[in-house]
């Protein structure tokens, strides 16, 4: 076995892997190995015209800041979502629900749903369960992701810590997402995160009528 593996099968690694529940950890971590994304987010989306925003997994409420108007954000850690609603107990214009939208309906309507540093955490079906509930309910889909550096052992060690099973290249992505039949790229972008930890890709699906 290599050592990595070894490392990642060690009760250290395990105890390692539980501090990212905590939200104070979580956060703590983000601005170590993120740091520049939400320039990058705000330039991204700074000529779409929308306004309520859907956040699918939202985590602890970090990218509540893209809404221009109601947001929703979602997600499966409890924990994540309490943290959030503390967070934003002062504007009632930031909501936060508990809720797994690869199966479970969602509630509403938005211009702009956005999975930020989610999509690497959930499998092709559960992606394409996504789609199929999310897309009647939006008209823009925005997924900013990681891939991967193969050869930085730091970006596998934090990889292997954020507990993204599901780690895609760009191509794959974006593929995808383009199983939906009602969905086209509008725009994509990438980025080395500062530390040269992570690339990050942004892409922007618009949906099409037909017919
Ligand atoms: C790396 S974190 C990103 C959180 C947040 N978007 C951010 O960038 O700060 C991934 C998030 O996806 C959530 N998640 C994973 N699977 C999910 C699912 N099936 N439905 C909703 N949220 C999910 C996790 O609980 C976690 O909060």
């Amino acid at each position: 076995m290599a050592a990595f593996d070894r490392f990642t099968s060690s009760s250290l690694y395990q105890r390692i892997y539980h501090l990212f529940d905590n939200p104070a950890v979580f956060n703590a971590y983000q601005d170590l190995v993120d740091g520049g994304k939400e320039r990058r987010i705000r330039r991204f989306l700074k000529d779409t015209r929308y306004e309520s925003v859907v956040d699918v997994g939202c985590g602890t409420g970090n990218w509540a800041i893209t809404a221009r108007g109601p947001y929703l954000g979602v997600d499966v850690s409890r924990e994540f979502v309490e943290s959030a609603r503390e967070r934003y107990v002062n504007d009632p214009s930031k909501q936060f629900l508990e809720l797994d939208p690869t199966s479970a309906v969602l509630p509403g309507e938005y211009d702009l749903a956005q999975l930020v540093s989610v999509l690497h955490h959930l499998s092709d079906d559960q992606v394409l369960g996504l789609l199929e509930r999310i897309v009647p309910r939006t008209r823009y889909l925005f997924i900013l992701d990681l891939y991967p550096i193969s050869w930085n052992p730091v970006a596998r060690f934090l990889y292997a810590a954020d507990r993204g099973d599901y780690i895609r290249e760009p191509a794959e992505q974006k593929r995808l997402i383009l199983r939906h039949p009602d969905l086209k790229l509008a725009r994509e972008d990438d980025y080395f995160a500062p530390t040269g930890v992570y690339r990050h890709t942004l892409m922007l699906f618009e949906k099409q009528s037909h017919g």
